[in-house]
């Protein structure tokens, strides 16, 4: 078995072999381009060893950026017929190719990690972000609220696919007219790990919407049936936006508008409070109605800076009923599925997120249980996609950038409890 040294340098070693020059793919195959949040993990990954190049990394994905401030999900850097939907499928007009959605706007929160590590050498770097990320925090708050709470118009968007959060909204959708089209995913992973066709057809439907719509959010909130508030868009763009804040407040700018931000989020996150399952869940917009879901997404109460302890009876549940956590799903649910992507599977990256804010709210010993599961998910499955929390067998694609990543900024624990590694 290796050490801790050897994994370390084997997560180097896939940062440095899944790097583009200046943006870094998720994985070689299944994910040819960048990817946002993708993206942001990388460059905390690259922080711990090269901070240049972590710098660059936010800087290609900022290229990106619209004029209307939104930042997309994936940036088509270089042509590549294996990915299915490319851009012409997308057609989007920005100043990169790209998708036509965001993603967890999770960079705000890494850019003050990597300031941290060195204020000198990221001062004029920081200073050219920083208004960048106001204007897409900014595209959130104005396009994205639902009582406060942040909706995703496209499971995409999300980041966790094909979570059940969006099963019901999805079924509401009449996908007849979407037409033949040839899906590349299940050519790269075994598809019983892929989401299965009736969600696929509604997700390029989706697709075929907005593009017909121009990418116009005003026409979008019209006519956009899929628009669901969802607790980890939430917590996150809440962390990320007073992270924000304290940047600026540094930066000697005026922050007000960041802060009352901060409190509307604070507001919108507890309206994502389901009293019937006594859970952070989501919540279709356009009905109102719970999905009814405890996820992986449920337990980032913490990270987005909420300081009650009511998921834990949940988390303790959860411990009992698997052995591996946390599955992205909940296990006692009958539309769990250990294997199928964002139904079941435990995600590092997802883990990470949590433990971290589990340590800053004081819960020290579930964060420090939640590391070593991850640790050891990670030792002996490689560094994977995900993993089955039944059994712990890796899954998904291999080599992935941000699982690397988070090996090296928390999983390996390597600088002991309270926090993300620094650079050294
Ligand atoms: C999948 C994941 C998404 C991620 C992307 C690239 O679509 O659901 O969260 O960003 O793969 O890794």
């Amino acid at each position: 078995m290796l050490d801790h040294r050897d994994f370390d340098a084997e997560a180097r070693s896939i940062l440095r072999r899944n790097d583009r020059g200046g943006y870094t793919v998720p994985t070689a195959g299944l994910y040819p381009h960048q990817w946002n949040w993708d993206s942001a993990f990388a460059a905390l990954g690259f922080s711990l060893f090269d901070l240049n190049r972590a710098w660059t990394e936010l800087e290609t994905l900022f290229s990106g950026q619209w004029q209307n401030g939104m930042v997309p999900h994936i940036l088509f850097h270089q042509q590549d017929d294996g990915y299915f939907p490319g851009p012409d499928v997308w057609g989007c007009n920005g100043a990169v190719p790209s998708s036509g959605v965001s993603q967890p706007p999770v960079a705000a929160t890494i850019v003050r990690r990597i300031w941290d590590n060195d204020r000198r050498i990221g001062e004029e770097r920081i200073r050219e972000l920083y208004p960048k990320l106001v204007a897409w925090h900014r595209w959130f708050m104005t396009w994205r609220l639902d009582r406060d709470a942040v909706c995703v118009t496209h499971p995409w968007e999300a980041g966790r696919d094909n979570a059940p959060d969006w099963d019901d909204t999805l079924s509401g959708i009449d996908a007849t007219g979407v037409g033949e089209y040839l899906r590349r995913d299940i050519m790269a992973v075994d598809p019983d790990m892929r989401p299965q066709k009736h969600d696929y057809d509604r997700y390029i439907w989706l697709i075929n919407l907005g593009r017909d719509s121009g990418w116009d959010e005003a026409r979008l909130l019209e006519r956009n049936p899929f628009r669901v508030a969802d607790p980890a868009m939430t917590f996150i763009l809440l962390r990320a936006n007073s992270d924000l804040a304290a940047i600026g407040r540094e930066l000697g700018k005026d922050v007000v508008e960041l802060d009352e931000w901060t409190d509307q989020l604070t507001v919108g996150a507890k309206s994502l409070w389901n009293p019937e399952i006594e859970s952070y869940d989501s919540r279709d917009a356009h009905s109102g109605k719970w999905s009814g879901c405890v996820s992986n997404a449920s337990f980032l109460c913490w990270y987005g800076g909420l300081r009650n302890n009511n998921m834990l009876q949940h988390f303790n549940r959860i411990m009992q009923a698997v052995p591996y956590w946390i599955p992205s799903h909940d296990p006692d649910s009958d539309r769990f599925d250990r294997l199928r992507y964002w139904r079941g599977p435990v995600w590092p990256v997802m883990n990470t997120l949590i433990g971290i804010g589990m340590e800053e709210a004081g819960l020290d010993d579930e964060a420090q249980t939640l590391r070593e599961s991850t640790a050891e998910l990670v030792r002996t499955g490689g560094f994977s996609e995900y993993f089955d929390p039944c059994d712990g067998s890796s899954a998904g694609g291999k080599d992935f950038t941000w699982t690397a990543a988070v090996w090296l900024a928390w999983v390996s624990g390597k600088n002991g409890k309270g926090g993300w590694a620094r650079y050294s």
